[in-house]
């Protein structure tokens, strides 16, 4: 059951992306560095983009390997990316770079492709997990901010680019986290990177969890330290002996080690009391990305480390608003002054960035107001009672065991692993055909050849909806994978 081709400007396109799971070293992958004259080319046929590109049996590129080109100019080596993507996202097995049309969140939503096609159906796309993006007080407060100050904050929160609302807003998240001082960044992704740029320098150790969000790896490569140990996911031993390793050798320097309170791509957390203990055994520094729980787990909203006795006790946290705030922006949280005030120097995406929007601010402040009121506290029990059900019903088969793989603990993210990227691109397709929007990751985000989803609840999606959901995803995988067992190599899809 692959999705129909969607484009009759290509009417003799044939077959659709086909990878093979393989988990190579990266030796000879250009993301690990290629050979001179860039990635491997694309299997481009006679037929061009008619099937040019298209990733036939043996091609098990991802988006990743795609990721660090070789060669001597440096546009044109880019060509062959836009070869081997093209033809995926024309028969509509690409995941990336949807419109949404149905803005603020909707349970069920409408999306656009690059090529003008509209699907529709249970949205599990967007990430606004109390639905406060609609909340009429949040649109109030953004009015009223819009007539009090304006749409934008023409300048750095260092080159007073903020107005007494960020004052406010730092208050809210001061309650929340436990912190006595809230340092805000554009996005959660400034925040991560500026963390990290701002406390770990060339000569400082940097122990980090291999699977912490994109912002924080960018930031540990700028603060060019090369002194940085990769622990398995939720290691806690292997933070352990990189630390013991770290303080034999070096007693001068500093050591940030770096996690997440709920991992975005496998929803689940590390015990932050005992790694912060282990921390503090060797002098080092825990920093905590809470990205994906502030405001949304824990008593009060507070997150996984409320819940955990550690609220206002971690050295050092930092956020995003952009997942249940109803905005983008982000903060850096701690209790010591001199902490925040250095960062408020030497973060540069703080420094450097203009500050939040006054209607950023307001919306977050609003929403954040919300989240410490009893219809915040009504909200996550409905999120949690939507996330019971999804995973509930993703579980549920007729016969045997279900064709992936749920990830992780009841939280806002519903990780859907499929052990093969060809499988989990085709059911992607179909479940959109049949009404259902999902967002697919790949490598480098997860292991080479496989393929996750990523499902995103809110307190607003209706359990029949999600039942639903879980129905279509099951059966688009289930056939998918049918498909690509019993179909010989290289032969025409079926499509139905
Ligand atoms: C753990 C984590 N940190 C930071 C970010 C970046 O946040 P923002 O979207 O606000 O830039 C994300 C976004 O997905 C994330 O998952």
């Amino acid at each position: 059951m692959w999705p129909a081709p969607r484009h009759p400007r290509h009417p003799h396109r044939k077959g659709i992306p086909m990878e093979i799971p393989v988990d190579r070293p990266r030796t000879g992958d250009t993301l690990g560095g290629a050979p001179p004259g860039g990635a491997s080319r694309p299997r481009v046929s006679h037929g061009g983009l008619s099937q040019g590109g298209l990733s036939h049996s043996g091609d098990e590129r991802s988006l990743g390997s795609f990721a660090s080109l070789r060669g001597r100019h440096l546009l044109d080596r880019l060509t062959p990316f836009e070869q081997w993507r093209r033809p995926h996202a024309e028969q509509g097995v690409w995941g990336y770079h949807q419109q949404t049309l149905s803005h603020p969140f909707t349970p069920r939503a409408r999306t656009r492709d690059e090529f003008g096609d509209e699907g529709s159906g249970v949205n599990l796309l967007t990430q606004d997990y109390l639905a406060l993006s609609s909340h009429p007080a949040v649109h109030e407060a953004i009015t009223a901010a819009l007539r009090d100050h304006g749409p934008h904050s023409g300048g750095s929160p260092a080159a007073a680019g903020d107005t007494p609302l960020a004052e406010e807003l730092c208050g809210q998240l001061a309650e929340l986290t436990g912190m006595r001082h809230v340092v805000l960044f554009p996005t959660g992704w400034a925040a991560g990177f500026g963390a990290v740029n701002a406390l770990a320098r060339r000569f400082d150790h940097i122990v980090v969890d291999e699977l912490v969000h994109a912002c924080v790896h960018e930031g540990v490569a700028a603060g060019r330290s090369t002194r940085i140990t990769r622990t398995p996911h939720l290691d806690h031993g292997a933070v352990h002996r990189a630390l013991r390793r770290i303080r034999a050798e070096d007693a001068a320097n500093g050591i940030l080690v770096i996690t997440e309170s709920l991992f975005s791509m496998n929803s689940d957390t590390p015990d932050l009391a005992a790694l912060q203990r282990t921390c503090h055994e060797y002098d080092a520094v825990l920093l905590v990305d809470q990205a994906h729980d502030i405001g949304v787990l824990g008593p009060g909203g507070r997150g996984q480390a409320a819940g955990q006795g550690m609220h206002g006790r971690l050295d050092v946290v930092v956020g995003s608003m952009s997942k249940a705030f109803a905005t983008n922006g982000g903060y850096l949280a701690t209790n010591s002054s001199s902490v925040a005030a250095y960062v408020r120097y030497f973060a540069s995406t703080h420094m450097f960035s203009s500050a939040l929007t006054p209607l950023q601010t307001a919306g977050a402040l609003a929403a954040a107001r919300i989240m410490r009121s009893d219809e915040g506290q009504r909200l996550r029990d409905e999120l949690l009672r939507n996330a019971g059900v999804l995973r509930r019903e993703l579980a549920r088969t007729a016969s045997g065991p279900a064709p992936y793989t749920v990830l992780g603990v009841p939280s806002p993210i519903v990780p859907v692993e499929i052990d093969s990227l060809a499988v989990g691109r085709a059911a992607m397709g179909v479940a959109r055909r049949d009404g259902v929007l999902l967002h697919l990751v790949e490598f480098p985000v997860v292991p080479r050849g496989r393929a996750r989803y990523r499902l995103q609840l809110s307190s607003a999606h209706r359990p029949e909806d999600l039942a639903l959901a879980a129905r279509v995803i099951r059966e688009a995988v289930a056939s998918a994978r049918a498909d690509t067992t019993t179909r010989p190599e290289d032969s025409p899809v079926k499509r139905r």
